[in-house]
C-alpha cells in the first residue's frame, strides 16, 4: 500500500506508475514525467552548507541529520537516482535503498560493506555465475571465504554458520535452476545464530531478488535483512540499461552509501531515469503477461517427449511448488512464479551435449521469437546454455551446483505464446 496526498491508500501497482514525486531534497510534483537531471556537481550556498552536506550525505533516512539534505556530487547522491531509490524502499519495504551501476556492483558493494578480513559467507550452491566468481576469485583475496551449501537443506546451513559468519547469501528462485529456498526458514536460522551477538558480529540474510522482482516476491517481509537486484533484467524490462539496487535496514544505510562513494559503482542518471520511467511503470503489466506465457511454455515443455526435466515454480511438479505458492505472490496476493524456465533435453546420455547444442543452434538460426542471448526480462524471449555461458565459471563443479551440460535457461518475453511454442517445436523436431 502507498499513500496519496490526501492520506488515502493506493495499491503498489498504482505506486509503480506514480512513485514519490516529492523527496526531502527536491520537489518534482509539477512534472508528469520525473525530470532527468544532467549535472555531475551541484552549486553549494555556503561553505558551511557544503560541509554539512558532506557530513550528512549518508545520514539514515528519517534521522535528524537527514532533515536538510542537499545534492553535492553525483557519486554521493543524485535527484533521479534518489527517486528510483525511494521507489524501491517502498516496493521492498526497507528502511534504506541505494542504487548501483549494475547488479554486480550492488552485490559486491553490499558484501564489502558487511565483511572484513577473516569473515565468512555461507551461500547457496547455485547462484549467478559472476556472483559465484566474486565469491571464489575475489573475496578470498580480501580474506573473506565462502562456504557453499544447499539452502534447501536448512540443517546443513546451520552447521556451516560459525562466529565468523557475517552473511547468508542466496537467490530464490536460483539462477538458473529455479530452485526455491524457504526464506522464513533461513531467517529463523539467522535469528538463532544472532542470539547474543553484537550488532557488528551479526549474520545478515542477503537475498538476490532479481528473478522475482518486488512484484512477485518481497524477501524482507519473509525475514531477510537485505535484498539485492540486478535492475538490468525484469525491472528495466527492455534490455536498454544496466542498474543494481540494495534495499536494507536503516542501520546499514551509511555503510552501503560509503562503499558506493568510495568504490564508485554509481548508476548513471539516464539509466536510472529509463528504469524509473519505462521499467517500473510497466513492470506489473509486463510481468503478468510474461507469467501467463511462461505457464503455457513450461506446461508444453513438460509434455514434450524430447524434454527430460522442466523447472518452473508455477508447475505442480516443481519440488518446491507449495513453498513457491506461499513465498512468490504479487501485490494482490496472487501466485506469481515469474518468467524464467529451466529445462534439459532427454534421450541417451551419449551425444546429449551435441543434441542440446543443435537445438540451441536451430533456435539461434531459424527462430524468430526465441533469441540465443544471455540476460533476461526483456520484451524478446531469450534462451541460453548456463553451463556453457552465464555459469561457465563453475567449470567441473557445475554438477555440484545442480547444473547439467545440457541445461537451458529460457527467459520469456512479450511475444505471442503460440509463436514461441511454434519456434520451440520446430527446434525440437530438428533434433528428433
Ligand atoms: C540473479 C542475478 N543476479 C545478479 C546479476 C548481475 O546483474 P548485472 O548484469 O546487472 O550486473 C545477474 C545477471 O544476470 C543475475 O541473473
Amino acid at each position: 500500500m502507498s499513500e496519496g496526498n490526501d492520506g488515502r491508500k493506493y495499491s503498489l501497482e498504482t505506486f509503480l506508475i506514480h512513485g514519490n514525486p516529492i523527496d526531502a531534497a527536491w520537489e518534482y510534483s509539477h512534472h508528469v514525467i520525473p525530470p532527468l537531471t544532467a549535472s555531475t556537481t551541484f552549486r553549494l550556498d555556503s561553505t558551511g552548507r557544503g560541509a554539512e552536506g558532506f557530513r550528512n550525505f549518508a545520514a539514515v533516512p528519517g534521522s535528524p541529520e537527514s532533515e536538510r539534505p542537499i545534492y553535492i556530487y553525483d557519486r554521493l547522491g543524485e535527484p533521479t537516482v534518489g527517486l528510483l531509490e525511494s521507489s524501491f524502499m517502498q516496493l521492498e519495504g526497507g528502511g534504506s535503498a541505494t542504487a548501483f551501476a549494475s547488479g554486480m556492483a550492488a552485490i559486491s558493494g553490499v558484501l564489502l560493506a558487511l565483511c572484513r578480513q577473516g569473515d565468512e559467507i555461507v551461500a547457496h550452491r547455485t547462484i549467478y555465475g559472476c556472483t559465484y566468481s566474486l565469491m571464489i576469485n575475489w573475496l578470498p583475496r580480501l580474506g573473506v571465504n565462502v562456504k557453499f551449501t544447499d539452502c534447501r537443506q536448512p540443517a546443513q546451513v546451520e552447521t556451516l554458520i560459525t562466529p565468523r559468519t557475517r552473511v547468508l547469501y542466496l537467490e530464490t528462485p536460483a539462477n538458473p535452476t529455479l530452485e526455491v529456498v524457504d526464506l522464513a526458514e533461513m531467517a529463523a536460522i539467522v535469528a538463532r545464530a544472532n542470539a547474543g551477538r553484537s550488532e557488528e558480529d551479526r549474520v545478515r540474510l542477503v537475498v538476490d531478488n532479481t528473478f522475482a522482482t518486488p512484484y512477485c516476491q518481497r524477501p524482507l517481509a519473509h525475514g531477510a535483512d537485505i535484498v539485492v537486484h540486478s535492475l538490468t533484467k525484469n525491472v528495466m524490462g527492455f534490455g536498454t540499461d544496466m542498474g543494481g539496487m540494495v534495499v536494507g535496514p536503516k542501520e546499514l544505510h551509511a555503510a552501503i552509501r560509503l562503499v558506493r562513494k568510495d568504490f564508485g559503482g554509481v548508476v548513471a542518471p539516464r539509466a536510472a531515469w529509463n528504469i524509473l520511467v519505462y521499467g517500473l511503470s510497466s513492470l506489473a503489466v509486463r510481468m503478468d503477461r510474461q507469467m501467463d506465457t511462461a505457464r503455457k511454455v513450461a506446461a508444453w515443455l513438460e509434455n514434450n517427449p524430447h524434454v527430460a526435466c522442466v523447472y518452473y515454480p508455477g508447475l505442480k511438479s516443481h519440488p518446491q511448488h507449495e513453498l513457491a505458492r506461499r513465498q512468490m505472490v504479487d501485490f494482490k496476493g496472487r501466485f506469481a512464479p515469474g518468467l524464467m524456465i529451466y529445462f534439459e533435453l532427454g534421450g541417451p546420455a551419449q551425444g546429449l551435449a551435441e543434441r542440446s547444442a543443435k537445438f540451441m543452434d536451430h533456435l539461434a538460426n531459424k527462430a524468430y521469437t526465441v533469441t540465443l542471448a544471455v540476460s533476461l526480462g526483456q520484451a524478446k524471449t531469450l534462451v541460453e546454455a548456463p553451463a556453457l555461458m552465464t555459469h561457465s565459471v563453475y567449470g567441473d563443479k557445475a554438477s555440484t551446483a545442480g547444473l547439467s551440460i545440457s541445461s537451458m535457461r529460457l527467459a520469456i518475453g512479450l511475444e505471442d505464446a503460440d509463436d514461441i511454442l511454434s519456434d520451440l517445436d520446430a527446434a525440437m523436431k530438428a533434433i528428433a
